[in-house]
């Protein structure tokens, strides 16, 4: 079976101006010269910089990547039809043995369940961090499902997908709903290879955020035992995973 790296691949990732994103860009861009194939990348976030930042960092371990740029913030959900054209007029999917689609970008809010009765704020971490991804795992099974290649679509999950954490309703909930959306799609289309990864704790703006917005205490030393481990194993961070 050939590499996923070896021929001809599409990557579109959302998230990809920092953090995991932008490692997964550099450590694939890495993996397709490695294996001596071209790659198309599409990198969706807000952060123009944090994206050119990105194609940077690619540029200069891959010759064999062309990049593209999408501007645009996923939790606008009006936006999301642009943003889907951009991706369509840039590519022909019969060109591509490998297509991969990972819903990266993620926000997480830290408040008691008590204290969120507003329905507008619900909704709308609910467009960035659930319905995006059901949008957006739609256009892509539409835009490749007569081309030839191989389909792989990618869910970063979490421990807070299974596990209950304090403040973390709205983060751990649509955890929770993105990984029973991929188990769907996976039984809908057999031939599509879904998965939901969880990469354990990593050092990036999310867990930043996390221990010093209003986390609840249990939440900040469990975290801050679990980066203490990170540390002094040297094994993860949000460049190097
Ligand atoms: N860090 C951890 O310990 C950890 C552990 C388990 C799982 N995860 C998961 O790993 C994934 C990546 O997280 P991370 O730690 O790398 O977080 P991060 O550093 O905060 O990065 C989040 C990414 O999502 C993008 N994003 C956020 N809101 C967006 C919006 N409205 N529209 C478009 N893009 C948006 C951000 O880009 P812009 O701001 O430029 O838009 C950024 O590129 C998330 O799904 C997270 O739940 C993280």
């Amino acid at each position: 079976m050939d590499s996923l790296f070896s021929g001809s691949l599409c990557l579109i990732i959302t998230g990809a101006s920092r953090g995991f994103g932008q490692a997964v860009c550099v450590k694939f861009a890495e993996a397709v010269t490695k294996g001596k194939g071209r790659a198309k990348f599409f990198l969706l976030a807000r952060n123009e910089n944090g994206l050119a930042e990105t194609t940077k960092l690619i540029k200069e371990v891959s010759k064999d990547v062309e990049v593209q740029v999408v501007c645009v913030d996923v939790g606008n959900l009006s936006s999301l039809p642009d943003a889907i054209q951009t991706i369509e007029s840039g590519l022909k999917p019969d060109d591509y043995q490998n297509s991969i689609f990972i819903h990266n970008a993620a926000s997480l809010e830290s408040q008691s369940v008590v204290d969120t009765d507003d329905c507008e704020y619900i909704g709308k971490y609910l467009d960035l961090n659930y319905t995006s991804c059901h949008y957006l795992s739609s256009k892509y099974l539409q835009l490749f499902k007569n081309s030839p290649g191989k389909m792989h679509l990618v869910n970063i999950s979490s421990i807070c997908a299974l596990d209950p954490y304090k403040r973390w309703a709205l983060y751990c909930s649509m955890k929770a709903a993105r990984d029973m959306l991929i188990s769907v799609i996976a039984k809908e289309n057999p031939l599509v290879r879904a998965v939901n990864y969880a990469p354990g704790p990593m050092n990036t703006k999310l867990l930043v955020d996390a221990l010093h917005r209003n986390a609840d205490p249990s939440i900040k030393i469990s975290l801050l035992g679990a980066i203490e481990k990170m540390l002094a194993t040297k094994t993860v961070s949000g460049n190097n995973f």
